[in-house]
Parts: structure tokens; C-alpha cells; sequence
């Protein structure tokens, strides 16, 4: 049998496979039309302190090879999470990722306390990257808080000082150089980064002259941005020693080998969980099979192999 168990900071995941924050929701909905006991865990929809309604509709634009989504961080607030979602989260066996996101540093600091007092919650990913929203922090306004190294540092440093839990960072691919605001946060304490969350696109429908998104610009996802997503990772796994987790484009096995060969001890299904809501079993059946035909037995030996230096 091959050995699939990943260790991120204290967390432990039977696979590497996770759920990507936005494509599962909370778990409950996702549980009626696929098995969970193949993925490592879930990120759950990014929760806000106060509900949000999110950006004008359409939402979302179907592209060639992807997806633009511009949802604004629709949910119902911590309150909600914490009477109505974690009870189905309690009981299932995939590890809990809480994804959080602030208008402030006090809003970081009491959505990361409150969640790290629950039982069921293993990790936070901090989402310091949604392109869909304009992010504010201690009175400055970012087109991204993770497009700003001190904004990062500061945002993981506060939120370090509330939780023992892992704490993991994602990252946006619009910026010039993604390893600067990765290490930054590494410095400031996070013990994981995520990359990527989308990048910034638009749709144009000619015969109205009109953008096919509510919001005219929403974050590009699917295959289209996976060799964006893989130099990204590639270039983390050079720059940091905390752990990476890819997500962008992984529709198959060999996707998410693709990223474990570039630096990355785990990964995020996402979009492909909208076309089908079994994708990540059958990634992880396929990964099993190569390991098996390789025989490779620990898919930790893989981790970081690609071949070649570059600069
Ligand atoms: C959204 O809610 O707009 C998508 C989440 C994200 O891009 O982080």
C-alpha cells in the first residue's frame, strides 16, 4: 500500500487532496452528491465577520478553459458558521480548513479566535487574495491585501497572536513577484502558503458591447490558468521552507502530480469540483495508480523532484 498521510505544520491529512475554499461550500450540500472520504479535507466558503451579500449578478461566465467568478465573498457571517454549519462539519471525516477574510485587523483576529475554539476546525486558511472585493486594513484600501507584502505581514502576524492552529496563507498570481509576499509571510508566521486563488480577468459580450460579469472584472479559474498556477508553486517551493499548497487548473491526477513534481505537499481541487462533483476521487484514484505503476511508495519522495535548476 502506498503511503498518501501529508503533514502541514500540525496538521495532518490522509491524502493530499483538499477541497478549495468557494467550490464546496460548507461541506453539507457537496455531501448529497459525492463521497468526502476520499478528500484530506475541505476548505470551507471564505467566512466574514458580518454577512455579506456579494457583487451584482452574473456571478459567474463560463471561458475557454475556465471559469471568471465574481461572487464578492457572499455568506452569512460568523454567527451563522458557527449555529449552522458546524454541526454538519463535526461529523465527517475530512479535516476542517476554515477560510477567513477581515475588513480589519480586529475582524482577522476575532474570526481566527473564534473558530480556533472549535472542535472540528483543524486549520485557517487566511484569504488575503479574493480579487472581488476591495480589501481594507487599518484604514488604507488594497485592490489585494496579499498584492502588499507589509499588509500580508501584518495581517499574519496578528492573526499568529490568536490561534495555535495551522495557518496557512493564500496568495494571489497578481503580483510581480509572488515569492516576495510569500516570504513575508512566512517571516511573520504563517506555517503554509496556498497558491494560487484566480487572476484577474474580464468577458465582453460583442453584441451588447456589454461585460458578461455584473462586476465587469472577476478571477479567472480552471485549466487555462494551470501553467500560471505551477510557475507560481515552482517559485515559492525555491524561495520559502514552509509548506505549499497548489491549487489552479487541476482537472486530473497528472494535473495534481504535476504540482507535487513542482513543490507543493498538497493540493486544492476547485473548479473541477463545478463540473464534476466526484473529481477528486477520481484524481485521487489516478494517483494511487501511478504511484502503484511507479512504485513509488511514499507520495512524500515526490514532493519537489522536478528536474532541472533554472535560474
Ligand atoms: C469570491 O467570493 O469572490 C471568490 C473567492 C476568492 O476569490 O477568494
Amino acid at each position: 500500500m502506498e503511503n498518501l498521510k501529508i503533514t502541514i505544520g500540525r496538521l495532518t491529512l490522509k491524502n493530499p487532496l483538499i477541497a478549495a475554499s468557494g467550490t464546496f461550500g460548507y461541506g453539507e450540500e457537496m455531501a448529497r452528491l459525492c463521497d468526502l472520504s476520499g478528500l484530506g479535507a475541505i476548505v470551507t466558503k471564505t467566512i466574514t465577520l458580518e454577512p455579506r451579500e456579494g457583487n451584482p449578478p452574473p456571478r459567474i461566465v463560463e471561458t475557454p478553459a475556465g471559469m471568471l467568478n465574481s461572487i464578492g465573498l457572499e455568506n452569512k457571517g460568523l454567527k451563522d458558521f458557527m449555529f449552522n454549519k458546524v454541526k454538519f462539519l463535526e461529523k465527517i471525516d475530512a479535516r476542517i480548513i476554515v477560510s477567513i477574510a477581515g475588513g480589519s485587523m480586529a475582524e482577522f483576529q476575532t474570526l481566527a479566535e473564534t473558530v480556533s475554539g472549535l472542535r472540528c476546525v483543524a486549520a485557517i486558511e487566511l484569504n488575503l487574495s479574493c480579487p472581488n472585493v476591495i480589501h481594507t486594513l487599518q484604514s488604507s484600501r488594497y485592490q489585494l491585501i496579499a498584492q502588499d507584502r507589509k499588509a500580508t505581514a501584518a495581517v499574519v502576524r496578528a492573526v499568529r497572536k490568536k490561534t495555535r492552529l495551522t495557518l496557512i496563507t493564500k496568495l494571489t498570481p497578481n503580483v510581480t513577484d509572488i515569492t516576495d509576499i510569500g516570504k513575508a509571510a512566512e517571516d511573520a508566521g504563517s506555517d503554509a502558503l496556498s497558491a494560487i486563488n484566480t487572476i484577474l480577468g474580464l468577458s465582453i459580450d460583442i453584441r451588447t458591447g456589454k461585460p458578461r460579469l455584473g462586476r465587469i472584472v472577476g478571477g479567472l479559474s480552471g485549466p487555462a490558468i494551470k501553467p500560471v498556477a505551477l510557475r507560481c508553486v515552482w517559485q515559492l517551493s525555491r524561495a520559502v521552507k514552509i509548506p505549499i499548497i497548489g491549487s489552479g487548473g487541476i482537472m486530473t491526477g497528472s494535473d495534481a502530480l504535476e504540482f507535487i513534481i513542482a513543490g507543493c505537499r498538497a493540493v486544492q481541487i476547485g473548479t473541477a469540483h463545478f463540473i464534476d462533483p466526484e473529481a477528486s476521487s477520481k484524481i485521487l484514484d489516478e494517483i494511487k495508480t501511478f504511484l502503484r505503476k511507479n512504485r513509488i511508495r511514499d507520495i512524500m519522495s515526490l514532493v519537489g523532484t522536478l528536474a532541472g535548476k533554472g535560474d
